[in-house]
């Protein structure tokens, strides 16, 4: 399969689009003398960065590679199927995860030959995100589900340009239900039957106006003690407890949270609105980066789970996302969940 215009372009090699003004301290001008910041730089390099790739036809080819990877999966007998431990018993790979894994490395390879590759099976100590174009993969997201049957699955491939998720595919072979979103494109579900619905579901999302009206998606991760663990059950019931008052106890009361073991399937949901928020640490870039771009491309929100942090690292293993409303209301849920954390943070390796 070939692709027109697949370059081996990387942020240096683009002749700059905007002029610095003479200090560094100045602010940085355009050509028509207007004021912008470093992070308009940064998204305009992007932009012509991923203009050099055909992203909807890459979208295309990653969405035939995630149906192939669906029916691995569900042909698949858990039962029979030997699953090792990682860090520890909760944390597990099956045969299948690295089956899936080979061959969506090897069905990339041929198409894109000259793209990078980060999957979580064949992931290698001291491995970083690069400017180059590179697709990000969990092969089987929600492994503990698939070992014991619970539907809740998917495949979540992205490609990342200059470090950025522009294309994003997230497929759950049991409901068959896919999640696609190209940058500046849109997100969208597709559905078994081949009905096709732009996220979010609502064409007019609800305004947020209080955590206490949040349902509200967690995780528990694998790592069940320390000052992570303190801190994740500690904001968990928070979430739920009720509020001050006679017989409250200081809490959100959220409606209720919820947890269903894939974090690409949680962001997933936040960007059709089903969940309000999804507030996650200890997780990796291949759980999430596809699910960035689709919850970005339907209005979402990323900030991260740990507070003051606005503008969360892609690698640095702590998010949250909260779904499309107007932008006071996003802002809104964040700082009250960070309000529960009283001050704490988590601190997670960032290299495994
Ligand atoms: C897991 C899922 C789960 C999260 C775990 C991850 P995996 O991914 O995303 O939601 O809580 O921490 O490890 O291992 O099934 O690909």
């Amino acid at each position: 399969m070939s692709f027109t215009n697949e370059s081996e372009a990387s942020i240096s090699s683009i002749s700059p689009v905007f002029t610095r003004a003479s200090t560094t301290e100045s602010p940085l001008t355009s050509p028509d003398g207007s004021n912008f910041d470093v992070k308009d730089i940064d998204s305009a390099l992007v932009d012509c960065l991923v203009r050099e790739y055909d992203l909807e036809s890459i979208c295309s080819i990653l969405i035939q590679i995630a149906y192939r990877a669906g029916d691995m999966i569900v042909a698949a007998d858990p039962s029979v199927d030997d699953s090792d431990t990682k860090n520890n018993s909760s944390d597990r790979v099956t045969v299948t995860d690295k089956a899936v894994e080979a061959m969506i490395y090897e069905s990339l390879k041929a198409a894109f030959p000259s793209f990078d590759f980060l999957g979580e099976e064949t992931f290698k100590e001291g491995q970083k995100l690069t400017d180059a174009p590179t697709f990000v993969v969990d092969p089987v997201d929600g492994t503990l589900n698939f070992i014991h049957g619970f539907p809740n699955v998917a495949i979540s491939l992205a490609l990342t340009i200059a470090r950025q998720p522009v294309v994003g595919v997230i497929y759950n072979p049991f409901r068959r239900d896919l999640f696609t979103a190209v940058k500046g494109k849109g997100a969208h579900l597709t559905r078994f039957d081949g009905r096709k619905t732009a996220l979010p579901i609502k064409k007019t999302p609800a305004p947020l106006t209080s955590l206490n009206d949040c349902l509200v998606a967690v995780e528990w991760g694998n790592q069940r003690h320390g000052p992570n663990w303190d801190l994740r059950t500690s904001v968990h019931k928070k979430l739920l407890s009720a509020k001050d008052g006679p017989d409250g106890d200081g809490g959100a009361m959220v409606h209720s949270i919820r947890s269903n073991g894939s974090a690409a399937l949680d962001f997933c949901y936040v960007a059709a609105g089903w969940f309000d928020a999804f507030w996650e640490a200890g997780v990796w870039i291949w759980d999430v980066c596809a699910g960035c771009v689709i919850l970005s491309e339907a209005g979402g929100m990323l900030a991260s789970a740990n507070p003051g942090d606005w503008s969360p690292d892609l690698e640095g293993r702590c998010y949250f996302a909260v779904r499309g409303a107007p932008s006071d209301g996003q802002r809104k849920i964040v700082e009250e969940v960070w309000g529960l954390m009283d001050g704490k943070s988590f601190t997670y390796p960032v290299r495994k």
